[in-house]
């Protein structure tokens, strides 16, 4: 029998390219460069499998495309709100995702960002960079500690448990959170966890606000401007999560106005293009959405993606299928 064509729409980490091409029937972007609508468009009509990422946006234009030849998107990556879902149903298109391998690296980055932020090393490295340090003085750029603040989380599901037992196990932060599904409280007593019955209750107690709720249209700008208002004005907010769950232009007037004492900031509106407002905070360390950005994560990924397209070809239910 054929081997399934399947076509990547990005470059993976040479052994889960390996891997891929020993098992199917692949078309790699040499490249690397993103596809246009279009050129998915020819994917889904061409291959039995396309392999999106976060950058692809799959929306039901896109997945109109005729004759339809693709069976399964296998997305690299456990966020799925750049992929029309409903349009995909329809079209009785599989999606999966890579959830578990990336959440200790995203929970590191909100952890990174919390202490980048916190203790001015984005700040402190520009300083050294432009040959502007005069030397060590007892006043010198004072940042505030992490240890022992508390840390408010909104959404509590894998990287938000795991961002609450590093800063609560490693940095004796107290731990407050929101989500709408709490998780059993035996898990909240293990790390100290206490849930709050709304997102405000967390905005106006906590040191550090860190997000872990889902991209989708019920999310977007879930951090507007009133809620930004309701932090102390020495707090810190942390997105790991998506872009689009922050009002970017109302964080940069409460940033600016110091109505918070700064932001750390893996992902963006609109990104790759970043507001430029942003560019002139000194209070904002701004990264390039690197939350599952190791050698070991990446390569995990691909692996976890490979694994669903194995099982679907197979016949059974892969084990990340969200539709
Ligand atoms: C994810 O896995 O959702 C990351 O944000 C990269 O896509």
């Amino acid at each position: 029998m054929a081997k399934p064509k399947v076509i990547l729409t990005r470059r993976w980490s040479e052994a889960a390219e390996a891997r891929l091409l020993e098992l199917f029937d692949v078309s790699l972007n040499e490249s690397d460069k993103p596809f246009s609508p279009g050129h998915l468009q020819d994917a889904l009509r061409n291959y039995d499998a396309v392999l999106p990422t976060v950058t692809d946006a799959i929306t039901a234009e896109v997945l109109s495309a005729e004759p339809l030849r693709a069976k399964i998107l296998g997305n690299f990556g456990v966020g799925f709100n750049h992929i029309d879902l409903q349009a995909a149903k329809a079209r009785g298109i599989t999606v999966t995702n890579t959830p578990d391998v990336l959440t200790d690296c995203t929970a590191d980055i909100a952890m990174a960002l919390m202490l980048a932020v916190a203790r001015r090393i984005g700040e402190g490295e520009r300083i050294v960079r432009a040959g502007h340090w005069k030397g060590w003085r007892p006043n010198q750029m004072l940042g505030v500690k992490i240890t022992g603040k508390t840390l408010g989380l909104i959404g509590f599901g894998r990287i938000g448990l795991a961002v609450a037992k590093k800063a609560h196990c490693g940095f004796d932060m107290p731990v407050i959170f929101y989500t709408p599904h709490p998780p059993l409280p035996a898990i909240c007593e293990k790390l100290g966890a206490i849930p709050c019955d709304s997102i405000e209750a967390v905005l106006r107690e906590a040191d550090f606000v860190s997000l872990h709720c889902p991209g989708s249209k019920a999310n977007r700008h879930l951090i507007n401007a009133e809620r930004l208002a309701l932090m102390k004005p020495s707090a810190f907010l942390i997105n790991t999560a998506r872009g689009d769950v922050v009002d970017n232009e109302a964080l940069i007037q409460a940033l600016k106005n110091q109505a918070i004492a700064g932001a750390g900031l893996d992902v963006f509106e609109g990104e790759p293009n970043i507001n430029p407002g942003f560019l002139e905070l000194e209070n904002a360390v701004l990264v390039p959405h690197l939350g599952s950005a190791t050698v070991e994560t990446r390569n995990a990924m691909g692996m976890r993606v490979i694994d669903n397209l194995i099982a679907f070809f197979n016949g059974e239910v892969p084990r990340d299928k969200v539709i």
